[in-house]
């Protein structure tokens, strides 16, 4: 379930452990990102099953396309410190409403559980946004579809 509420709201994210703390780090990665063209400012925080959390923040390109997302910026961080799944992703945009993640980083996210928490929120309100990986990304594709293939004997040779 996708739920609403305010930064103060008694509810599932008051048990996510180091919330504050998250929110914290992915605004001040906010502070950080490389955003020429849209002007728009993301951070995020991932916090891992180990408890260490990694930052990223978007990292935008003249050619479009390059661009990379706040979130993915933060699973690669996460990645090469040997993370492997994730307890929560918290994202806060700068002086707008809190924005979800989009469909390419809900499915990078997807990779690291399915059961991990993402936070929406931003720096100039109190209003937030949550749900499990699995309420974001329904019935999405992963892995199991590969363990399955008919030709993969002549893809090995
Ligand atoms: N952006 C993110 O960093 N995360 C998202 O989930 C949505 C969009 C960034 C990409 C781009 O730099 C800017 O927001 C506008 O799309």
């Amino acid at each position: 379930m996708i739920e609403e509420g305010t930064r103060s709201s008694d509810s599932t994210l008051a048990s996510l452990p180091r919330v504050k703390e998250l929110l914290d780090a992915a605004e001040e990665a906010s502070a950080r990102a490389h955003a020429p063209y849209s002007d728009f400012h993301v951070g995020a925080a991932i916090l891992d099953d180990r408890g260490v959390i990694h930052v990223g923040c978007n990292v935008e390109s003249a050619a479009y396309a390059a661009t990379v997302c706040a979130e993915r910026a933060a699973i690669a961080a996460a990645v090469l410190d040997g993370a492997s799944r994730f307890v929560a992703c918290v994202t806060v945009t700068r002086d707008v409403d809190p924005a979800s993640c989009c469909g390419v980083c809900r499915q990078l996210l997807a990779e690291f559980g399915a059961d991990a928490l993402i936070v929406n929120a931003s720096s100039s309100s109190d209003r937030l946004r949550w749900g499990r990986v699995s309420d974001w990304l329904p019935h999405g594709f992963s892995g199991s579809s590969l363990d399955v293939r008919p030709n993969a004997s002549l893809a090995t040779g």
